[in-house]
């Protein structure tokens, strides 16, 4: 490694000399190389696998939800998978404040991934997911006085000046977007780092930091949909997070950094393929068992429903068009009675879980 202590830097003092991009360290090293081809094959799998879900809507369902969930949780906002796929699709005033919150969190990323080809990824896009995530107006820092600090030490101060800050966002921009033959995954990390480094805003740069690897892997067309689990690995690794990083502003340690994430997006990509794999399974078994002992109901309804996502609501019958209200919730009934589903009280709503499906993806002994 040639990992050169960076001149002029100090940890309490805004890094104004923070270098723009592209790293002046080489980023085709054999270790980063060999990284990308692991990284690049497992995402390939998951998108293929993916793809091929006959409700490839229950993804993005759930895998943003679980994904806002780790990546508040970095910071220390804590709440389960299964209370959040419960409460997040109808937050109201008696939902916890962070499922709230992985909620906003899920929500922006789905709004910016549907609208990346207005609003690729860039500083605007930054702006917007933050101010959606923070719930009120986020814009480019104007004051001095936000550090990074762990246990009261300051590990690293950011930039100050709106005009500094504005420069090495769009550099930071062209950088994303630039021509060159660097893979789209390297550029992700590399990235990644200087929107950390730059740390545009005054709060959550670290969530708005991590929904744009997500949408910049999709935009670069390494995953159709948004569903890069990443926070999963940064959690279950996060000090290690906190020392690379800290490792590029100090010694220029962009190699072991790169790694690092390559090696995360080969960990979740494959953990996500597997649990696709046990979904194709589970909509298989679910199929059989329903045909077998609900012979009377629409079979592929009540398969679009259950599949969409984790609970199902007589709502969402009603509204997809299979039956009218007194019906559909006839039809979840039989389906709880046949164990296809477990009934939960909500209020004076119902809620209808395929118990399988969640138990599938939150299960704890892989957390
Ligand atoms: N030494 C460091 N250098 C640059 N960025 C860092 C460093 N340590 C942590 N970070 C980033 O800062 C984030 C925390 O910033 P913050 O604005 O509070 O984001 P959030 O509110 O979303 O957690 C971390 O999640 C991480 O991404
Ligand atoms: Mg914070």
């Amino acid at each position: 490694m040639s990992n050169k202590p960076a001149r002029g830097w100090k940890a309490e003092a805004p890094y104004n000399e923070l270098p723009p991009l592209p790293p002046s360290a080489p980023l085709q090293t054999p270790a980063i190389l060999k990284a990308t081809i692991k990284a690049r094959a497992a995402l390939a799998e998951l998108d293929r696998l993916a793809g091929k879900l006959p409700n490839p809507g229950i993804l993005v369902r759930t895998l943003p939800l679980m994904e806002a969930r780790c990546s508040s949780q970095i910071e220390n906002i804590v709440t389960t998978d299964d209370m959040l796929f419960q409460r997040a699709d109808q937050p109201d005033d008696s939902t916890l404040p962070e499922i709230r919150e992985a909620s906003r969190h899920a929500e922006a990323l789905l709004e910016a991934y549907h609208g990346l080809k207005k609003l690729p990824v860039c500083s605007r896009l930054a702006q917007q997911v933050c101010s959606r995530i923070k719930d009120q107006p986020m814009s480019v820092r104007k004051l001095p006085g936000t550090v990074i600090a762990s246990r009261r030490q300051v590990m690293y101060t950011p930039p100050v000046g709106e005009a500094v800050i504005r420069g090495l966002l769009a550099n930071w921009e062209a950088y994303l977007h630039s021509e060159d033959d660097t893979d789209p995954l390297i550029r992700m990390a590399v990235a990644h780092y200087q929107f950390e480094a730059i740390h545009p805003f005054t709060d959550g740069n670290g969530r708005t930091g991590r929904i744009l690897n997500s949408l910049y892997l999709t935009e670069a067309g390494l995953l159709e949909q948004p569903i890069l689990y990443l926070s999963r690995y940064i959690l279950a690794n996060r000090s290690d997070y906190y020392r690379l990083l800290n490792a590029v502003t100090s010694h220029e340690a962009w190699e072991d950094w790169v790694v690092y994430i390559l090696q995360g997006v080969a960990e979740v990509a494959t953990w996500t393929a597997g649990k696709v794999r046990e979904i194709h399974a589970l909509v298989d078994t679910t199929q059989k068992l329903i045909a077998k002992k609900c012979p009377d109901l629409p079979l592929d309804d009540m398969m679009r429903a259950i599949f969409e996502q984790p609970y199902c609501r007589i709502r969402h019958l009603v509204v997809a068009g299979v039956a009218k209200r007194e019906t559909a919730s006839i039809y979840l009934v039989k389906l709880a009675k046949a164990g296809v589903l477990t009934e939960i009280k909500q209020g004076r709503d119902k809620l209808f879980l395929n118990h399988r499906l969640v138990a599938l993806l939150t299960n704890p002994t892989d957390r």
